[in-house]
């Protein structure tokens, strides 16, 4: 057996396992837009990975920016794409941090995150940064969709989810182990195992890394201090017919922000809020 240690640098079998719901990721998208949002074309994908929801995004006729962190990732989303759907696409590399573009400022009509990839950002500066920094470039009625996995710091034992995938011959097995959450540190270890299997191959593509965390309260106190109102609230079964009521105990969220009206420029992080 052969070991890696990043399954990014494996876009393939990362889509594998977590690119088999795009055109129902697009499709809840769109009818969000509809419902909250102003229903325009302009998207914005911040941490786009491999480019699977750009291309189906482009492939409905949006017009879609992406940027990622990872070369790799850009590499793989820039081939996937027909020339056509190139022409509606501009990706480029950048971090969640520190994403800017003149361009696009008040012109987004929706931005999305779906995937937890937002709990990458390990502090609440870096978070205040990439919410306010999106907001910016929303259009007023524009809506940013943000979804993660809340934390549950009462919890005892690790979570742990399987999945199988194909790949041509190979067959792919995703293991993802998320240990307990720390509420002082604000972050949870989580562990991921790829095992490839196929002719000639066998890989075991281990990852590991933090994820901040967040509970209910956590993720409201961060909006507000972005500039942020929540609108909705859903899980991940994507029925837009089914918001999610206020307690509810669902920790899948899915987050339909907005730019609020009336907000005052953020504030930065009080040093204590920093964890
Ligand atoms: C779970 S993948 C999601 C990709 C894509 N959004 C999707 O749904 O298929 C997470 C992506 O986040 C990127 N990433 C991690 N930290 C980042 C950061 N600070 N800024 C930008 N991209 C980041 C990784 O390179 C990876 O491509």
């Amino acid at each position: 057996m052969e070991r890696r240690n990043d399954w990014y640098e494996h876009p393939e079998y990362y889509e594998a396992i977590f690119g088999t719901d795009t055109e129902r990721e697009v499709d809840f998208l769109l009818a969000l837009s509809a419902k909250h949002g102003t229903g325009g074309k302009q998207w914005l994908e911040p941490a786009c990975g491999a480019g699977r929801l750009v291309a189906a995004a482009a492939a409905r006729g949006l017009k879609v920016a992406g940027y990622d962190i990872s070369e790799t990732m850009l590499a793989h989303a820039r081939e996937r794409l027909t020339p056509a759907q190139r022409r509606r696409v501009k990706l480029r590399a950048s971090r969640m941090e520190s994403f800017a573009e003149p361009s696009l400022e008040g012109r987004v009509d929706l931005a999305h995150n779906l995937v937890s990839t937002f709990r990458y950002l390990d502090s609440e500066a870096a978070a205040v940064e990439h919410l306010s920094g999106t907001r910016k470039l929303l259009r007023p009625e524009g809506i940013y969709v943000l979804g993660f996995h809340l934390s549950e710091y009462e919890r005892t034992t690790p979570e742990h989810e399987r999945w199988v995938g194909r790949v041509g011959r190979d067959s792919v097995v995703c293991n993802t182990h998320e240990g307990l959450p720390d509420r002082r540190l604000r972050r949870s270890p989580m562990r991921n195992r790829l095992r490839v299997t196929g002719p000639g191959k066998d890989w075991l593509i281990e990852t590991t890394w933090f994820f901040r965390t967040y509970d209910g309260a956590q993720a409201q106190r961060l909006f507000r201090a972005s500039g942020m109102r929540v609108l909705a609230t859903y899980d991940f079964d994507y029925r837009i017919d089914e918001p999610l009521g206020r307690g509810s105990p669902r920790l899948d969220r899915v987050f339909v922000l907005q730019p609020a009206p009336d907000a005052a420029l953020p504030r930065r992080p009080s040093r204590r809020a920093k964890r």
